[in-house]
């Protein structure tokens, strides 16, 4: 949440610092400025509320010069979103300016302190607090002796600060004394330098730095870099000067274009034969008739030392994990549970050290995945992450994992990170079983049913134009339904979730016998209900929770399998796919549902890629 940026070198800042904001968007979007320091050595600052459009435009008609600056995207925790608020914000008399992501959760008291010294607050946000707590603190490192442009002050002045902070923070700051310096700390909040000849990057993550270098440092807890054009040092707040590891980032600027499509979300979604490919390339052992992972980190003697499985996540990856579940139960009989992250991390469950947990997660940086993984590794748990940014703090902290190899996933809903958490799931049962009870032959049958997954996607794909036409029937409608059973619960719960994240619409998912006890109260003409009911084991049941709507004049649009009559004679629209084994049904049947979601959220004339109040990478609890 929030995106930062920022760049030290010989480059038109501005320009730089607009398009990284651009890249950065998905972070947040509800205000945008940017600080840069012109030739002379004076900071300007542009801030606009809205979008980072506005703030360019903005910029356009009173331009910024030189070669140093930050800029930030913000995803409003405290206060609204409006010019004012907006950062970069400014310390003291305009000392120290700088860009913030996270919460600071002592803000209030900090800020009275800082009021009874005489500090003017002009925002509402808790940034500015961080701001006048360096500039005091800057102030009281001169008293005691320090040189105003010394850089032994301006880092003790900042080191003394963050001490005082309680909560999260990824910061990019500017001192007035010093226009040939930024400084980046972290806590909580991620943070990437990008390494180039005579020139520096910082960013909230690596795409604003690709097309312009491919080298990086990530950023740890308690870090603070300092930042010349030509220099990189690296300190810690307890072990001091560190030596930065430099990493090569495996992106390319091509993976953060929308290509030919309208939206990312769309891009994201037609992507998916290939990112499902990739999420399982090289894992298989066919002649073991098993999956393989590089990075489990754990011995097969340890991995079947395990009694029990905990898969923690939030939004759509919980959904993933559901489904997870039923996966690794069903092969592997090895029990599990699924968490939200959010309440894992303060409740004492009694795990033992035979518990594994699997952190999910497609960005690596959500607060509450983070810090439920760090609860279970302090209980000595073994944690593992299901990730698909690299080099992302759960991927870095994680025990061991296995990445999704995904791609950049850009637009806000999160579709392809879905299927692929499923595909890495559908692997794990597989490994996992092959290990205990799963038979040779069935293990051979799952391989063959995965490698032969992308194809069936790609033919998924097909009924886009279909998906189309009945979102153009429904898109009045403001209740929905989504209802499956087994497999194809956590799919409605899915479907339901980016139906109402970007088009506005009230959806719940249910499993579609539950609804009797209670949301059929919901049900009339206006309430479509979306059934996802290919075939499986329990299919007649599930049509008859489709009749028991229609015979409440409740609209049925369903997903069913390719072929199937008995549906069409229920369901007043129908929406096929191909017909797969029923543990991957997930992977097929959540695709119209996404579409779906995308067409009525367009013709609703929302922004697809950037809902409202949303932002992608959820870094604040
Ligand atoms: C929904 C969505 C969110 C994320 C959730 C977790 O479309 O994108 O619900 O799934 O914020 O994010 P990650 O997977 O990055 O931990």
């Amino acid at each position: 949440m929030c995106g930062i940026v920022g760049y030290i070198g010989h480059r038109n800042v501005s320009d730089f610092l607009i398009e990284g904001l651009n890249r950065l968007e998905y972070r947040g979007y509800d205000s945008a400025g940017v600080a840069t320091f012109d030739a002379n050595g004076a900071i300007s600052l542009r801030k606009r509320a809205g979008r980072v459009c506005e703030l360019s435009e903005a910029i356009d008609r009173d331009p910024v010069e030189g070669t140093v600056g930050i800029g930030h995207t913000r995803w409003a925790t405290h206060g609204k979103a409006t010019d004012e608020n907006a950062h970069p914000h400014t310390g003291g008399n305009g000392e120290v300016v700088l860009v913030h992501n996270g919460v600071i959760e002592n803000y209030a008291s900090l800020r009275g302190q800082l009021q009874a010294l005489g500090y003017v607050f002009r925002t509402e946000t808790d940034t500015e607090v961080i701001a006048h707590l360096i500039a005091h603190h800057l102030d009281e490192q001169i008293k005691l002796g320090g040189e105003p442009e010394s850089e032994d002050t301006l880092l003790k002045a900042v080191e003394v600060s963050l001490r005082k902070l309680k909560g999260t923070y990824g910061l990019a700051v500017l001192f007035r004394a010093r226009p040939d310096l930024i400084l980046a700390a972290r806590n909580g909040s991620p943070l990437v330098v990008g390494v180039g000849p005579g020139e520096h990057f910082v960013a909230s993550d690596p795409s604003p730095l690709l097309g312009y270098t491919e080298q990086v440092v990530y950023l740890a807890d308690h870090e603070i870099a300092i930042l010349t054009a030509d220099r990189l040092d690296l300190r810690h707040r307890d072990s001091g000067r560190l030596s930065p590891s430099v990493q090569t980032l495996d992106q390319v600027s091509a993976d953060i274009d929308k290509g030919d499509f309208e939206h990312y979300m769309l891009k994201e979604i037609f992507e998916q034969p290939q990112t499902i490919e990739n999420a399982m390339r090289g894992r298989f052992e066919e002649d073991e008739a098993t999956a393989k992972f590089g990075g489990l980190n754990l011995t097969a003697q340890q991995l079947r030392h395990i009694d029990r499985i905990v898969l923690t996540a939030c939004g759509t990856s919980w959904h993933a994990a559901l489904v997870g579940e039923y996966l690794i139960e069903e092969f592997a009989r090895v029990p599990v549970e699924v968490e939200y992250a959010s309440e894992l991390r303060y409740r004492n469950p009694p795990l033992t050290d035979k518990t594994m947990v699997f952190a999910i997660t497609q960005s690596g940086e959500t607060a509450d995945t983070l810090a439920a993984m760090r609860e279970c590794q302090r209980k000595g748990m073994p944690s593992l992450a299901i990730c698909n940014v690299v080099g992302s703090t759960i991927a870095r902290e994680a025990d061991g994992g296995v990445y999704l190899h995904a791609g950049p996933e850009i637009g806000v809903a999160s579709t392809k990170a879905f299927t692929s958490q499923v595909t890495v799931l559908t692997l794990l049962a597989l490994y996992f079983g092959r290990m205990r009870h799963l038979s040779y032959q069935a293990g051979k049958r799952m391989i063959n049913n995965l490698k032969a997954l992308p194809e069936v996607v790609a033919r998924t794909l097909e009924c886009h134009d279909a998906v189309q036409e009945i979102a153009s029937r429904y898109l009045g409608m403001d209740n929905f339904l989504y209802l499956g059973r087994l497999y194809n619960f956590p799919v409605a719960l899915e479907g339901a979730l980016k139906l109402k994240e970007i088009s506005y619409v009230h959806a719940e998912g249910y499993p579609a016998a539950e609804m009797k006890h209670g949301p059929i109260a919901l049900i009339d003409e206006r309430t479509p209900s979306v059934f996802v009911v290919p075939r499986c084991g329990i299919y007649p049941k599930v049509i008859s929770n489709m009749e028991e709507v229609k015979a409440r004049k409740g609209p049925v649009i369903a997903i069913a399998c390719e072929g199937d009559r008995e549906v069409a004679d229920v369901a007043d629209d129908v929406i096929y796919v191909p017909e797969v084994d029923e543990y991957l049904q997930p992977i097929v049947t959540s695709i119209p549902l996404q579409m779906l979601a995308y067409h009525i959220a367009l013709l609703r004339g929302c922004n697809v890629d950037r809902p409202r109040n949303l932002a992608k990478s959820v870094t604040v609890e």
